[in-house]
């Protein structure tokens, strides 16, 4: 029986996923989201084409390979729609490709209200999420009073209206200000849309898929930074983005999992509010910023930039049990003369290598070992010899520090700006 590869984010999102798995995805027969929502922003170049999906996974374009939006997603079906419709309008027709579980949780138009309400009172202390519902609508997953894929293929109004009123009670008692009417009906245009895609029981499907040998990877989004028990907690999603969500949010069993892709930036970034120990607030992270066009694929916010940092990945990959590193946007930093890595935390005085059970708490100052630069354009490189020795270098150094392999290297957001090195 074969076993389900796993692709996910090892810092704070953004680490390239989206363009990885479509690099990978003429390898497998399918594909699968396993948590998150429309919060993913994940992009895709290749034939001067650019997509950035949002809950549709990126294995979509590469063959008729199948898709499919696993249980652990969360989706928001005006969104879906508005994705689906743009695809077709590339002259992408997903419809045959694409399956949806039954057990995914639809975002309701109070989702998001109360998402952007529980911000507003958070004031100073906000998490600057993205605004889509993704918390409030796994709350209600959570404590079980939540609308699933499934509900919608019967009569829904009943659950649907009793959890509107228990929202609209919480965005009164929070001051908030609402207007549903119109969100409601572009959201039930939503529904209608989505019922035209084919809902299966996904967790049947995948295990029988296992069963007669097909390969099947399974996409992450968001990082581990952000994963809801192990990441900067309280600045966080409200899933579980480590390689154990990809079993709860695809009814696979823990023995069934293969190989585990961890794909993290040659430096750092982070969107939204909270820490971050290796973050540059000065030149060299304005250069990265503009350079990597470091800007959210989803709100368009800046994503704030820093040095690539080991302490937080080291523990990233003993979290998810990586077995394979991806490095992207190392041409990035082809500017710099010198390249910093963090290889520790001082603490309030004391070094340590271990990963604090807060970053917060406490003044964080990264122990750095600093490597030359490459100053060379990485982005034309078609084979690993044609690498500049300092670069080699940094690789070498990451693979040592974090006793893993970098399988893949990425130089440009191009499918074809992809170094496979072994696989
Ligand atoms: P994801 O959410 O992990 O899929 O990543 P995003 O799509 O949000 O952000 C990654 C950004 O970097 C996108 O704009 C990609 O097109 C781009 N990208 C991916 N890999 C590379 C790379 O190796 N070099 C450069 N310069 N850009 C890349
Ligand atoms: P991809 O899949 C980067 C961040 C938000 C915020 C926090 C909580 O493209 O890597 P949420 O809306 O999930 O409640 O926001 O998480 N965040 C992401 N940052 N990439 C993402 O997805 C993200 N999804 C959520 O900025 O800090
Ligand atoms: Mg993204």
């Amino acid at each position: 029986m074969k076993k389900v590869d796993v692709l996910l984010g090892l810092q704070w999102g953004d680490e390239g996923k989206g363009k990885i798995v479509d690099v990978l995805t003429p390898r497998y027969d399918v594909i699968s989201r396993f948590q998150g929502g429309p919060n993913a922003g994940h992009t895709l170049e290749f034939n001067n084409e650019k997509y950035i999906l949002r809950s549709i996974p990126s294995g979509i374009f590469q063959g008729e390979k199948i898709n499919i939006i696993g249980n652990g997603v969360v989706l928001d079906p005006q969104l879906f729609k508005q994705e689906a419709q743009a695809l077709l309008l590339g002259g992408h027709d997903i419809r045959k490709q694409l399956y949806i579980s039954k057990k995914a949780h639809l975002i309701l138009p109070t989702h998001r209200m109360l998402d952007a309400a529980y911000e507003a009172a958070k004031g100073t202390d906000k998490i600057g999420t993205t605004g889509k519902g993704i918390g409030p609508a796994y709350t209600d997953k959570i404590s079980r009073s939540g609308l699933r894929v499934g509900d919608i293929m019967g009569e829904y109004n009943e659950k649907y209206n009793a959890i509107k009123a228990r929202h609209k009670t919480i965005l009164r008692s929070l001051n908030c200000r609402y207007a549903i009417r119109e969100s409601e009906y572009e959201w039930r245009q939503g529904v209608e849309y989505l019922k035209s895609f084919k809902i299966i029981d996904s967790e049947n499907v995948i295990n029988s898929y296992l069963h007669e040998g097909k390969s099947i990877l399974a996409e992450g989004a968001q990082g581990t930074m952000l994963d809801i028990d192990f990441g900067s907690y309280p600045f966080v999603t409200s899933s579980n983005t480590v390689c154990a969500g990809a079993c709860t949010g695809l009814g696979i069993a823990p023995r069934n999992i293969g190989e585990v892709y961890g794909i993290f930036k040659a430096y750092c970034t982070r969107v939204g509010s909270g820490p971050f120990p290796t973050e540059l607030k000065n030149e060299t992270g304005e250069i990265l910023c503009t350079v990597g066009n470091e800007f959210g694929s989803v709100t368009g916010r800046r994503r704030r930039c820093g040095w690539l940092d080991l302490v937080a990945l080291k523990y990233s990959i003993m979290i998810n049990g990586v077995t394979r590193l991806i490095m992207t946007k190392g041409d990035v930093l082809s500017t710099l003369d010198n390249i910093k890595v963090a290889t520790a935390y001082n603490i309030n005085g004391v070094v340590t290598e271990e990963f604090p059970y807060d970053l917060s708490s406490g003044e964080i100052m990264p122990v750095y070992t600093e490597l030359k630069g490459w100053k060379t354009d990485l982005t034309g490189i078609t084979s690993e010899s044609e690498f500049p020795k300092e670069l080699n270098n940094y690789i070498r150094f990451i693979e040592d520090r974090l006793q893993t392999p970098i399988s893949i290297i990425s130089v440009g957001p191009d499918r074809n700006q992809t170094i496979v090195r072994e696989l």
